[in-house]
């Protein structure tokens, strides 16, 4: 297949997100690999999406799971080389797929040249100046100069030994640019440049929403960070402000920034793409996804929602509103490298706290695997038949599980460390990808090696692997082979759609005439709409008139006027 020259291919696009170290190991270190990635392009394209989005490949002394970088134009070597994306690229090309990188610039690693060369001078140098340093409060700055907390736990300062500390908001291998110095400013536009150059076809923006700090702002040392309901990166808790004023999140002057990076986005044809990592408020979100900045921005509402029909129908009309109120397209997520998977989240009983559930090894409460499953299609089945864009998560194809009770000697997150063992992070949504049944490492290394990964697979991820379920009638994996074939087939690009609730019905009505009904209760429900049956997230042969307990079907149904306004 050949990309279609396509100046808005972004904004329906169905984007799968790869982790590399988890995805595919060639040289069989253990470690996945771009040479790994570029080998399993032929399985991305045979699943059907569009595009692929590489979790960071750079530098990294992996203090955070590589985002933490050091060179941010450069492939770290146990990965790859500079060649090796370039490879990867040309055929995902070749293969009809965009290539989309994250790019990290709230905070560089300490590794990073700019910050050793901070850490050579003295306070108030021109060097200093691309960070966040400030004196520490007491006789000889013995103390952090406020009680901000990094979102990893501990303080959010780390000092140097001179008096000053610097800012990380996240782990104190990660500290925090300046973003108010021009230098800072030039860089990163010099590093989309250079990966566009490269024939990138688009950028994932991390921690969007904190590169402007006022840390003038009197309120700032009675304000403290935390991590979200399901171990995600929630900055907005309800002592933040949301009016764009808060020190430290979602300021409005972050907004400027990101209109200069669109200039340098619009200087390629066609126009790169860019979408926000911002946990703000949905009203703030709309902002960051206008054209003038970076076009879209993550909806996670859908991240952290219950398995319950009123609390999807809200966040998905709500997206849908607030995508259209600023003329970009709606985006869809239900798994990341940062939560727990969804086909564990929907299997534990509603209000589970999963970071506690993690540290019971996921004994308590007990996983309803088969509900969890069993949702988890039809939860992936009603967003992809949503209009904007999809983001998968590698593994959710394979409608894998999260895998809740690693060794804790094999822990990576830096949360388990720095929570002081309190809460286990997000390593077991990160575990390597099973390919084939067998073999010690279930074809994610070559079996030649006596590959070690850092974070072992279960057994049972031989039974879900990509070989197991390749072209075996009702796996998951061939459910989002036909549902993205579907979708490709059905539903047309810009269609609208009204979203209705019926009992515990959501019923999508597209523009196009397809019709999606997702049942959230777990009886059999009565299908009262006409219409064939394209697409069951159940059963493959479905008796028209019923539709099953938590599941999802497409119905090619009347084209409509349906629209939201
Ligand atoms: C969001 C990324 O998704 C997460 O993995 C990372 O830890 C933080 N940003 C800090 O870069």
């Amino acid at each position: 297949m050949v990309l279609r020259a396509d100046a808005g291919w972004w904004r329906d696009a169905v984007v799968y997100q790869v982790y590399p170290r988890a995805f595919a190991d060639s040289t069989g270190d253990g470690v996945g690999d771009l040479r790994g990635v570029r080998s399993r392009l032929p399985h991305l394209a045979d699943l059907g999406v569009d595009a692929v989005w590489l979790s960071p490949f750079y530098p990294s002394a992996l203090a955070d799971g590589g985002y933490d970088v050091d060179d941010y134009c450069a492939v770290d070597p146990q990965l790859g080389t500079l060649a090796d994306i370039d490879g990867i690229i040309a055929d995902a090309h070749d293969l009809g797929l965009r290539v989309i990188v994250d790019i990290v610039p709230n905070h560089s690693s300490d590794r990073h040249a700019w910050f050793r060369a901070a850490l050579a001078t003295a306070p108030g140098s021109a060097e200093r100046a691309r960070y966040v340093f400030r004196d520490g409060r007491g006789a000889r700055g013995e103390l952090p100069p406020n009680e901000w907390k990094s979102l990893f736990g501990g303080s959010a300062w780390h000092p140097v030994g001179d008096g000053q500390w610097y800012l990380h908001l996240f782990a104190p291998e990660q500290p925090d640019f300046d973003w108010s110095n021009p230098e800072v400013r030039q860089m990163f536009h010099d590093v989309l440049r250079f990966w566009a150059d490269r024939g990138v076809d688009g950028f994932r923006v991390d921690v969007a929403h904190g590169l402007a700090k006022d840390l003038s702002d009197p309120l700032a040392s009675a304000t403290a960070l935390s991590m979200g309901p399901v171990g995600t990166m929630d900055a907005t808790p309800t002592e933040r402000r949301t009016d764009g004023t808060d020190p430290l999140f979602d300021r409005d002057e972050v907004h400027e920034i990101f209109a200069g990076w669109r200039c340098v986005l619009d200087e390629y044809d066609p126009p790169r793409s860019a979408v926000a990592e911002a946990w703000v408020p949905p009203h703030r979100r709309a902002l960051y996804a206008r054209p003038t900045e970076l076009g879209q921005a993550f909806e996670f509402a859908l991240l952290e929602a219950e398995w319950d029909v009123t609390a999807f129908a809200e966040a998905i009309r709500e997206n849908l509103a607030l995508a259209a109120s600023v003329g970009s397209s709606s985006t869809w997520v239900l798994s990341n490298h940062d939560v727990v998977r969804h086909a564990t989240r929907y299997g534990l009983p509603t209000g589970t706290d999963t970071a506690a559930w993690l540290l019971t090894d996921g004994r308590d409460p007990v996983e309803d695997r088969v509900r969890g499953l069993r949702r988890a299609r039809a939860a992936t089945m009603l967003i992809l038949a949503l209009p904007g864009s999809t983001y998968l998560y590698q593994g959710e194809e394979l409608g894998l599980a999260e895998v809740a009770d690693l060794p804790r000697h094999t822990l990576q997150d830096p949360i388990w460390q720095r929570s002081a063992a309190s809460r286990k992070g997000r390593d077991g949504a990160r575990v390597p990808m099973p390919w084939t049944v067998d073999g010690p490492h279930f074809g994610f290394s070559p079996e030649t090696r006596d590959a070690a990964s850092p974070l072992p697979q279960p057994a049972w991820f031989g039974d879900q692997s990509v070989a197991a379920q390749s072209g075996t009638p009702g796996s998951t994996l061939e459910l989002y082979e036909t549902a993205l074939a579907t979708r490709r087939a059905r539903m047309d690009r810009g269609a609208t759609c009204l979203v209705t609730v019926e009992g515990p019905l959501l019923v999508v009505d597209r523009t196009d005439g397809t019709r999606s009904v997702t049942n959230f209760s777990d009886r059999p429900a009565p299908l009262r709409f006409p219409g064939e049956v394209l697409l069951a997230s159940t059963h493959r042969e479905l008796d028209a008139a019923t539709i099953p307990p938590e599941t999802t079907v497409w119905l090619a149904a009347e084209r409509s006027d349906a629209a939201i306004e």
